[in-house]
């Protein structure tokens, strides 16, 4: 997948720096993404997830993109557990999963699966109204914010637990990932209006070091100016 990352030069701790915007069709480390894992049926998204139904017959309704606080209320009211879309609780391997349960041009409904460790990259939402709940395990979200140099700092992190929903705005900035230990599986519940056919990400920043200092030492060995 071709990346239009710009290389970082200089050190900032701590800080991110956008990365030219990096449009990408989706999240680099999902898998599955726009895949109906798990959910194939003649049936359909309702029969197969009868709990979904009346947000299904919702989202089949728009003519165009949701109200993210129609979401948020909406996803607060389900009643949700894991075994009610274990259909579509398909696991990656090396990166967090997008199952699909429903979608057209005006939404898609997600089952996102993730193993210990596995995380979104950094992203905002320009031009998508994005919610999502919590069904099994804790989540955490790492928020950031723009800085007037031009790179985004990080300022807090939520805990998630399950029935938590968090609704993100057009210009925020977050990080998603299951900082749970292994063994300790994280399963969310997303709705994206419209569908994401590109996604803004963010980079950490990589330190070169400062100049003029030789004491730092990279991967335990003496480095110059680092
Ligand atoms: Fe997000």
């Amino acid at each position: 997948m071709p990346s239009s990352a710009t290389r970082v030069r200089s050190s900032r701790e701590g800080v991110v720096r956008a990365s030219r915007l990096v449009a990408k069709p989706r999240a680099r480390s999902a898998e599955g993404a726009g895949g109906a894992a798990g959910t194939a049926s003649h049936a359909g998204p309702q029969a197969c997830f009868p709990k979904l139904a009346p947000l299904i017959a919702y989202l089949q309704g728009l003519k165009g993109r949701a109200d993210l606080k129609v979401l948020d209320g909406m996803l607060k009211g389900l009643k949700l557990t894991r075994a009610d879309i274990e259909k579509a609780c398909v696991f990656g391997v090396s990166g967090y999963r997008r199952n699909t349960i429903a979608s057209n041009a005006h939404f898609e409904l997600l089952a996102l699966t993730w193993r210990s460790g596995h995380c979104t990259p950094i992203h905002d939402h320009t031009g998508v109204s994005c919610a999502f709940r919590v069904v099994e395990g804790t989540g955490t979200e790492v928020r950031f914010v723009k800085t007037p140099c031009g790179l985004a700092c990080p300022v807090g992190s939520t805990p998630m637990p399950p029935g938590y929903v968090c609704s993100a705005e057009e210009n925020d900035i977050h990080q998603v990932a299951n900082h749970q230990g292994p063994g300790k599986d994280l399963v969310t519940l997303h709705i994206y209006s419209p569908r994401i056919k590109k996604m803004k990400t963010y980079e950490f920043r990589v330190s070169l070091g400062a100049e003029g200092c030789d004491s730092y030492r990279r991967n335990g060995k003496p480095g110059k100016g680092r």
